[in-house]
């Protein structure tokens, strides 16, 4: 076989972080910022994962990979006692993508008598623990490279039933990564464009014809998301109206996002002004549930400052945020938003929200 290139993109939560705890409905996009996957042929037999950005570079050997493939798991969590001792498992997030590598190529190779050799090379624009989805993008190019190996991948290009099997599989791969997530980011990875997500159904893809120009800005103030869930329950168990009464707000902001999302026909300025309405109003619901943080109200104001929408994403608590780009603002202004972040210490991405999975 020749060598092939696989890319998954990063997420964005736009609407409904927090509510969607509550089984509120969530909106996230796809990012133009991915990870790829340079898949190479090797003659020995073994299989080698490189991710130079985490500092991994592993060799499973023609041993150790039959060991892989006939040790049945009952579920990602059990995955720590399969690594074999001959591999060095690294900390940080390099320890997570060793142990969803031994997990996902133990299943999708399992009772496959293939004996394929390859070096995976996984290169990512996006920066890891800040919200923005890179191990949803790198598991999914993972499951869709070991799906493409022991050939369960039908259609050029992945069609319908292909995303299906690699989403399935790239959520196995967040199970390995952080126990119990809701699934919309391996979703937005695979599939891309627009989604709406509401907790335990099948997230719905809007087929939105609009793409978002974002800013990111990356507080870089590191957060709980555990703490800060916890202290939106703890408000609401205080306060169980006052706080429904928020979360059922954040609900109707994401349907009236999904609405504009799919609204044909209107210009694209007038949803840019309503875009901006629910963004700014989304903000304040957030720092009401007292999830923001000093830097991310800094970011709100550099940007009111000249009539730009900035809202938390994620968590909240410090991490990111995004400012809504209007078509038609400068180039110019956006490099003074961008350099006043980054005299605050921020890091700002411009990308694009809405492309491909
Ligand atoms: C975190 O990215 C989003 C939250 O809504 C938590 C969650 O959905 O699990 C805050």
């Amino acid at each position: 076989w020749s060598p092939f290139v696989v890319s998954a993109p990063g997420k964005l939560i736009l609407f409904g972080e927090h509510a969607v705890v509550y089984g509120k409905a969530a909106i996230a996009g796809s990012l133009d910022m991915r990870a790829y996957a340079l898949v190479t042929p090797r003659a020995d037999n073994k299989a080698r994962m490189v991710l130079p950005d985490i500092d991994v570079d592993v060799l499973f050997d023609s041993h150790t990979l039959p060991l892989l493939q006939s040790t049945s798991l009952s579920h990602p969590s059990e995955v720590e006692a399969l690594v074999p001792d001959s591999i060095n498992i690294p900390e940080g997030p390099g320890r997570t993508a060793v142990l969803t590598f031994v997990y996902l190529y133990g299943c999708i190779f399992a009772e496959r008598d293939r004996n394929t050799g390859f070096t995976i090379c996984v290169r990512s624009l996006l920066p890891v623990g800040a919200g923005l989805g890179s191990s949803a993008a790198f598991n999914v190019a993972l499951s869709a490279t070991l799906l493409q190996l022991t050939g369960q991948l039908r259609e050029e290009g992945a069609g319908a039933g292909d995303r299906k099997l690699i989403n399935q599989w790239a959520f196995h791969g967040e199970q390995v990564a952080h126990g119990t997530p809701s699934g919309i980011d391996n979703s937005v990875a695979t599939y891309g464009g627009f989604l709406k997500y509401v907790k335990g159904e099948p997230s719905v893809n809007l087929e939105s014809s609009h793409a978002l120009r974002v800013l990111i800005t990356n507080t870089n103030v590191p957060k709980s998301t555990k703490a800060l869930v916890a202290g939106v329950r703890a408000l609401r168990d205080q306060h169980p109206s006052v706080v429904d009464g928020i979360l059922d707000s954040i609900h109707s902001i994401s349907i009236s996002a999904a609405a504009l999302f799919q609204s044909v026909g209107e210009d694209e300025a007038y949803l840019e002004r309503r875009m901006q309405d629910i963004i700014r109003i989304n903000h304040g619901l957030l720092f009401t549930l007292g999830v923001s943080h000093r830097s991310l109200e800094r970011v709100r104001e550099i940007t009111a400052a000249r009539d730009l929408a900035s809202k938390l994403t994620g968590a909240g608590g410090g991490g990111c945020a995004l400012t809504l780009i209007p078509g038609g603002i400068a180039g110019d202004d956006v490099e003074v938003v961008v350099r006043e972040m980054e005299s605050e210490g921020f890091c700002c991405y411009q990308t694009v929200v809405g492309g491909g999975g």
